[in-house]
């Protein structure tokens, strides 16, 4: 029997989201929110994830394609209970089941790690997440006896008044054994105001039948908000876009401002770079160190930035890689290019790099100069030491030989360096 496989229930309509998309798939920073809490779970170590889904299920299916992570549908929306046997085939397996909530992104993967962990040494049947809210209304409640074990957990809307007091909750990840989840699964009804069954009764089943509920309470709070809303959705994404800066900057890169500037996951930024204000930087972006970058600057998919180099304002940079200590600094925009060390773009450099139908290269040399306002209609390929003039149109397939200066509409040939006629145009 394998280890732990993970099911995370992701079938709920999210109606206060207010979608045609399923609510798992709205997205926190250029990701679907699903795709936070699969992340956390693998790194924590656990491999097999099944998502259940239900409404919108195509869409979850598709995005999860080809990932390793598979999918199963709960055709009726009969309660959490009812999604986690939707998944039954696949428990059967493992030894033991991690249940996350899929509308929980933020949830970290030391806290799975340290559940799974209780679970094991204690040899519990089920260990469930808890936290002590201060307003735990619309939350389940955990119920412990006198000795401190708990025998329950109350839902919200099933709560007496006494019982709405219990300031300890329910978050919904849980780890079970396989077997008395399996168990539990037959006995849990819907004898209940919402008509719905209920996940949470396998507590009150276990621990009927004297076997033992363990918990780990929550510390960090914030890692349990729940999106129900486009505004939880907004929360959650100024809580995760923080861990994401303070990471960097714990790690040595100075972001003046943190509040405007937004860095999504998977970047990687040198030490003593600075970041200053309203800067935008996309997943899988590559900065060195030493840089400068922004304000205002917007650096896409697949750009990769080499040490000391400056990006300054309103210069957005997709698919493009820089080499070291070269300068951006104002009004740019570069796509699908390839640029050397030691070059200096001019303010309002574009490269046409979109032609209606594809999308080219451009590439510029070492040491090269760009002069203002160039316009560069890719696929171009201007040399080492080259240089453009303030304004010039460089048509489409052209090569600028190293240390030629081009100018005009369309760019021509005004001279070459005196070095470079020597090296005879070597390239
Ligand atoms: C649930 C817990 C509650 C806990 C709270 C934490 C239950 C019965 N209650 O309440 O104790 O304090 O979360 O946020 O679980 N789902 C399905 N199929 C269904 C119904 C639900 O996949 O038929 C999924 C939802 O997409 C969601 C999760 O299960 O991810 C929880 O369901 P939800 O209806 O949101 O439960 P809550 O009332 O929030
Ligand atoms: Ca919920």
């Amino acid at each position: 029997m394998k280890n732990t496989i993970a099911i995370i229930l992701a079938a709920g309509r999210g109606t206060r989201m207010k979608s045609d998309t399923s609510k798992v798939l709205h997205g926190i920073l250029g990701k679907p929110m699903i795709s936070y809490v699969t992340g956390a779970i693998s790194r924590a170590a656990v491999r097999d994830i099944v998502v259940v889904t239900g409404f919108g299920s195509d869409k979850v299916k598709d995005f999860f394609y080809g990932t390793g992570v598979k999918t199963v549908v709960q055709k009726r929306l009969l309660g959490s209970a009812d999604a986690v046997g939707a998944a039954k085939r696949e428990i059967r397996r493992y030894g033991d089941v991690l249940v996350v909530y899929g509308d929980t992104p933020l949830i970290k993967e030391d806290t799975i790690r340290k559940l799974i962990k209780k679970h094991k040494s204690s040899g519990a049947s089920l260990t469930l997440l808890t936290a002590v809210l201060k307003d735990p209304a619309g939350y389940g409640r955990i119920i412990r006896d006198a000795g401190g074990r708990i025998t329950r957990i109350t839902e919200d809307n099933e709560a007496r008044e006494y019982k709405k007091e219990v300031r300890e909750i329910n978050v919904g990840t849980c780890i079970f054994k396989s077997d008395d989840l399996l168990d539990s699964l037959k006995k849990i009804g819907c004898d209940n105001s919402k008509r719905e069954y209920y996940l949470t009764d396998a507590v009150n089943i276990l621990s009927a039948r004297g076997k033992l509920v363990e918990s780990v309470t929550m510390e960090n709070l914030n890692e349990m908000i729940g999106v129900n809303s486009r505004i939880e959705l907004a929360a959650a994404a100024n809580v995760m876009k923080n861990r994401i800066m303070e990471e960097l900057m714990a790690s040595g890169v100075t972001i003046q401002d943190p509040v405007t500037t937004i860095i999504y996951p998977d970047v990687k930024i040198g030490r003593d770079t600075i970041i200053y204000p309203n800067t935008i930087i996309e997943s899988g972006v590559r900065i060195g160190s030493g840089c400068h970058i922004g304000p205002f600057a917007r650096l896409r998919v697949g750009t990769s930035i080499g040490d000391k180099t400056e990006i300054g304002n309103f210069v957005e940079l997709v698919r493009t890689k820089i080499d070291a200590s070269t300068k951006i600094k104002h009004h740019t925009y570069l796509g699908d290019a390839k640029i050397g060390r030691h070059v200096n773009i001019g303010a309002g450099t574009i490269t046409a790099n979109y032609d209606g139908r594809d999308k080219s290269k451009t590439f510029i040399g070492d040491s090269s100069f760009i002069g203002a306002g160039a316009i560069l209609i890719a696929p171009v390929k201007i040399g080492k030491r080259a240089l453009v003039g303030a304004g010039a149109v460089i048509l489409r397939g052209t090569v600028v030989k190293n240390g030629v200066t081009v100018v005009g509409v369309p760019a021509k040939i005004l001279r070459r360096r005196a070095g470079d006629r020597r090296r005879g145009d070597r390239r």
